[in-house]
């Protein structure tokens, strides 16, 4: 085996991924209590997502969409290929690490879409001044009026549903990254650190 190393994360991918962690730690654990800490933390992970879309388009090779986006049959022959002796090693996201990222983003993306709704629902947030808006207010006045607050409850309900699918995902994607890590012989945590990965074999 060389001794030598490729790079392979840049370092904006680097700086988001730990960014996303801190942030989606921070949003998750006030989303019950800490009202404005979350919805700032909220608006900085919109940011970084917006960011990223815009780096896989026009980053470095590794960080671009169209490296780590692939075919079901290469998902399921990569998958196939960890139950062999010699799993299949790419350089960038394997297919099916590649599938997760995707998954992850819209999973962030849409979790924190149904958070602004729900914020837009109590009347607060971006959202709020939208003509839209007044209309749901107005209807969650009525409804909490009526029925007990139903307008705001709707999105909050969605939201909070989205928020614990995405958590899901995240722990199959970080039990994704032991798995390969073993399988792979190399620490892939620390590569998304020093953004350097032991080159082909
Ligand atoms: C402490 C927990 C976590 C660890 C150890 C971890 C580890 C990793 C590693 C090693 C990679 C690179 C995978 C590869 O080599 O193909 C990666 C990528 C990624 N992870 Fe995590 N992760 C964690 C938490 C999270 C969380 C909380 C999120 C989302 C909120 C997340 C979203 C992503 C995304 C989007 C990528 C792709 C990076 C890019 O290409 O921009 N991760 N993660
Ligand atoms: C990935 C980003 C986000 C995550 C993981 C997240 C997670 C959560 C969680 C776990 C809750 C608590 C649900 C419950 O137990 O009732 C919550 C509530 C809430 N979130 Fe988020 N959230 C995110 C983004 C946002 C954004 C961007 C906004 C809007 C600015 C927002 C607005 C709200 C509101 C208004 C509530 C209801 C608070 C209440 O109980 O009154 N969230 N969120």
């Amino acid at each position: 085996m060389s001794e030598t190393s490729v790079q392979v994360w840049d370092i904006f991918v680097r700086v988001f991924h730990w960014s996303l962690v801190f942030f989606f730690t921070v949003t998750y654990l006030s989303g019950d209590a800490l009202e404005t800490v979350h919805a700032y933390a909220g608006y900085i992970i919109i940011i970084l997502l917006g960011l990223r879309l815009i780096w896989g388009v026009v980053g470095t090779p590794y960080a671009r969409f169209t490296n780590f986006i692939y075919s079901p049959q290469s998902i399921k022959a990569y998958l196939k290929s960890l139950l062999s002796k010699h799993p299949k090693h790419y350089l960038g996201h394997n297919p099916a690490g590649g599938a997760m990222v995707i998954l992850l983003l819209i999973f962030v993306a849409l979790t924190s879409w149904s958070g602004l709704k729900a914020y837009q629902a109590e009347g607060k947030g971006p959202l709020a001044s939208t003509e839209i808006s007044w209309v749901n207010v107005a209807q969650a006045d009525n409804d909490s009026r009526d029925k007990g607050k139903k307008g705001d409850e709707f999105w909050e309900d969605v939201h909070e549903l989205l928020a614990n699918f995405t958590l899901f995902l995240i722990f199959v994607h970080i039990a994704g990254v032991f798995v390969s890590s073993v399988l792979h012989k190399e620490n892939l945590v620390r590569a998304m650190i020093s953004g350097k990965k032991k080159p082909l074999e």
